[in-house]
C-alpha cells in the first residue's frame, strides 16, 4: 500500500531517492541541496507564483548566456555563492594574499609582456605603472612566477566588451630573479557588472546598484605553491562597500598615487600625469601531496 507523503516525510523519500547512485559526493550534495530546498520553500511559504516566477527567471537566465556570457555564474556572484565557495576553497596561512572572485572578462593566451612594458595598447586612460613582487609566506622572492593580468580602461571597459584590435589591458609576465614584476597599463575605474539581463533586474528589484569598485585582476602560478586568483582594489573607491559581487577584502586594497608629469621610477619619462600602484602577492604553499597520500 502506498501512503501520500508530505512535510519531512516527502523530504526524507526524495533524499533516499538518490541513495543508490554510485557518486557518494553527488548523494551527499543532493542531500543537503533537498533539505536546504524544500526548508526554503516551506520557510517562505512559497507560493505557485513565486515558483513560476523563479523559473521564469532562470529560464531567461539561459537563454541570455552565450560562451561569452555567463548568467548563471552572475548570479552566484550576486547572491555571494562565489565569494562564500573562493573561501571554502582558499583557506589560506596567515600572510597569504586572499583570493577573490574570477569574474567572467579572462581570456587564456593573452600577449605577453616584457617586464616595464605597456599591456594598454592604446586602450583609453592615465598610464599606470603596477610594481610588485612575488613572494611565499616567509618572505622568499619567487623567480619565473607567471603573474597574468586583466582590467578594465578609464571608461570602465574590458577589451572584450569593446570593438578593439587586439587584447588591451591584459597580459602575462613571468617575474625577475628576485621575484619582481612592473608593468604599464591604465588606470582601472569603476564599473558595472553586465546588468542588461535578468540578474541586473534582480539588482534594480532589490535596489542594488551594478558598479564594482576599481580595481586589477591577477592570476599568479608558480610549481609548488597553490594558483592565487585576485584582485586589487583602489584605496577610496566610493564603491568598496557596495560590490556587487562582494569580492572586496580589506587586505586587496591598495593605494594608487598620482603623479605630475615627469619621470616614472623606471625611467619612463612622462608627458603626463601618470599613476603608480605597488603591491606584493603571496602565494600559500601548495599542500604536500605526498604526505597527503601515505596519511591513513
Ligand atoms: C569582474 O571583476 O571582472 C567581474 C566579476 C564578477 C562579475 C562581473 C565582473
Ligand atoms: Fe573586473
Amino acid at each position: 500500500m502506498t501512503s501520500d507523503l508530505n512535510g519531512s516525510a516527502l523530504t526524507d523519500a526524495v533524499v533516499a531517492s538518490f541513495d543508490s547512485g554510485a557518486d557518494p559526493r553527488l548523494r551527499m550534495v543532493m542531500a543537503a541541496l533537498v533539505r536546504h530546498l524544500h526548508a526554503f520553500a516551506r520557510e517562505v511559504e512559497l507560493t505557485e507564483t513565486d515558483y513560476f516566477t523563479g523559473i521564469d527567471f532562470l529560464t531567461r537566465a539561459g537563454q541570455i548566456s552565450s560562451d561569452t556570457r555567463q548568467e548563471f555564474v552572475l548570479l552566484a556572484d550576486v547572491l555571494g555563492l562565489s565569494t562564500v565557495t573562493v573561501d571554502l576553497g582558499n583557506r589560506l596561512p596567515d600572510g597569504a594574499t586572499a583570493a577573490t572572485v574570477f569574474g567572467p572578462f579572462y581570456v587564456e593566451g593573452a600577449p605577453e609582456i616584457q617586464n616595464g612594458g605597456d599591456m594598454s595598447n592604446g586602450a583609453p586612460g592615465q598610464p599606470c605603472l603596477v610594481r610588485g613582487r612575488v613572494l611565499a609566506v616567509d618572505g622568499t622572492p619567487i623567480a619565473n612566477a607567471l603573474v597574468e593580468v586583466w582590467q578594465s580602461d578609464e571608461d570602465g571597459f574590458y577589451d572584450v566588451q569593446k570593438d578593439v584590435d587586439g587584447p588591451q589591458n591584459r597580459g602575462h609576465l613571468r617575474t625577475d630573479d628576485n621575484g619582481h614584476f612592473w608593468f604599464w597599463a591604465v588606470r582601472p575605474v569603476a564599473y558595472p557588472i553586465p546588468d542588461d539581463g535578468p540578474v541586473g533586474e534582480l539588482l534594480r528589484a532589490a535596489g542594488r546598484g551594478p558598479m564594482r569598485p576599481a580595481h586589477i585582476h591577477f592570476m599568479v602560478t608558480a610549481p609548488g605553491y597553490l594558483r592565487l586568483i585576485t584582485h586589487i582594489f583602489a584605496r577610496g573607491d566610493a564603491y568598496l562597500d557596495k560590490d556587487p559581487v562582494f569580492g572586496v577584502k580589506s587586505s586587496l586594497i591598495a593605494t594608487f598615487t598620482e603623479h605630475l608629469p615627469g619621470s616614472a621610477p623606471d625611467g619612463r619619462l612622462l608627458d603626463r600625469t601618470y599613476t603608480t600602484l605597488e603591491y606584493d602577492l603571496v602565494l600559500a604553499p601548495e599542500p604536500d601531496s605526498r604526505r597527503k597520500d601515505t596519511a591513513s
